[in-house]
């Protein structure tokens, strides 16, 4: 008889993405005129720049010739795409990150998930609550916690609140850990790190000697002078931090798929008898053995995003999700929410109102203004209370739904 990998069955009901689908669907085939406004899940709305997508069409020809037709693809990406990212995101900032530290991949979801691997199974992780819920389940996936308790919180995970009573800072471990998780600017909250915060972040995984992930998937968003932009930004991060970035959120591929993740060389982790090993080489290796590379076209499409013209759409389209955060935020706080996020980032993190869950909220804000957003304690137990709405969608949508939400709570 085949086992299952039992660690599977801990989890918690489904991944909370499909799981508010699931109820939406359910609604939308028991209210087939109600028209739905999807606040919930942080998908882009409008199309791919048009120099992405000139560069993808010049690509798609060339796959049409036997000259210039490509077959596999080196699996950690093509040259011409680490390169443009090592000097536009990295080396132009003033940090020291060099081209064959980056490796391109599908996304960050799945490279977040993947870098698992590497790591040994007793290792001690740290997250903040809430968080983006893939860090957790993939831990439980692997093996490295226990059940989890009424409030959904999995044994031998250290949960760091971020709330407002801490400012959404999280407080560091008051106990040893190995691998951190962190993503700034973050989801859900839409709050960013200072310069200050990470570099004790920093501080203590050089004294601890731990691994920080840091997850800067919403950068892009970051419109406020004096925030890092990466980790690499902070003095001693290459020996402590492993980054994932992405062009979903910043360019429009969350269809398209490309993200990338650097790992330092010279970034190192232990054997259990104490021998220092290349996070590099491991992570090379994994993905050479498991990965096929993203395809050409789609590296053509990703690398055109740092071209002039591509650098001014990619800037006009966050600008734009930017300004509907805005919009969202300012008409939330006009109907007399408390509102926190939107300013670095396309997530609104509000207050639920009158002491609701966040889970009567969203049932409340579905049946009554036929909106979706995403409830708080979806992403950890100190979520509860919260609720998170999405900046990704038309102007006229977002706009309906501040009108909607005025309505709900006059
Ligand atoms: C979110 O809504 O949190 C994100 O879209 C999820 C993701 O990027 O995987």
């Amino acid at each position: 008889m085949a086992l299952v990998n039992e660690n599977f069955l801990k989890l918690k009901a489904g991944y909370l993405f499909p799981e508010i689908g699931r109820r939406v669907s359910k609604y939308a085939a028991e209210n087939p005129d109600a028209k739905i406004i999807r606040l919930g899940i942080g998908d882009v709305t409008e199309p791919l720049p048009a120099a992405v997508t000139e560069a993808m069409h010049k690509a798609v020809d060339e796959m049409a010739t036997r000259a210039s037709f490509r077959g596999y693809g080196p699996e950690q990406g093509y040259d011409f795409l680490r390169n443009a990212i090592a000097q536009n995101d990295f080396q132009s900032r003033g940090c020291n990150v060099s081209a064959d530290e980056i490796f391109v991949s599908d996304g960050s979801k799945c490279d977040s998930g993947n870098i698992l691997e590497i790591f040994g199974n007793d290792n001690v992780v740290a997250v903040t609550d809430p968080v983006y819920p893939v860090y957790v389940d993939t831990n439980v996936m692997a093996g490295r916690t226990g059940d989890a308790d009424a409030a959904g919180r999995y044994a031998g995970l250290v949960y760091l609140p971020v709330t407002a009573e801490n400012g959404f800072v999280p407080a560091l471990p008051d106990r040893h850990v190995d691998l951190i998780y962190l993503c700034y600017p973050n989801n859900p909250t839409g709050t960013v790190a200072t310069r200050e915060t990470l570099q004790k972040w920093v501080d203590y995984a050089r004294a601890e000697k731990a691994i920080i992930f840091f997850d800067a998937a919403y950068e892009a968003f970051i419109t406020e002078p004096g925030v890092p932009h990466s980790i690499y930004e902070i003095e001693g991060a290459r020996e402590v931090a492993i980054e994932f970035r992405s062009f979903s959120k910043t360019a429009g591929f969350t269809g398209t798929r490309c993200a990338f993740t650097v790992v330092p060389k010279g970034l190192k982790a232990t054997t259990a008898s104490g021998e220092a090993v290349e996070l590099h080489g491991l992570w090379n290796r994994r993905q050479s053995t498991k990965f096929n590379g993203v395809p050409y076209v789609i590296q053509r499409g990703a690398e055109a995003v740092y071209s002039d013209a591509g650098k001014e759409q990619v800037r006009q389209l966050v600008s734009f999700y930017l300004e509907n955060a805005a919009i969202l935020s300012q008409g939330l706080r006009d109907a007399g929410l408390t509102v926190y996020g939107g300013v670095n980032a396309p997530y609104v993190w509000l207050k639920t109102p009158g002491n609701s869950t966040s889970w009567e909220f969203f049932d409340r804000l579905l049946s009554t203004a036929h909106l979706v957003g995403t409830p708080g304690s979806g992403f950890g137990a100190s979520g509860e209370g919260y609720f998170r709405l999405s900046a990704f969608n038309s102007r006229a949508n977002v706009e309906e739904a501040v009108r909607r939400i005025h309505t709900v709570l006059k």
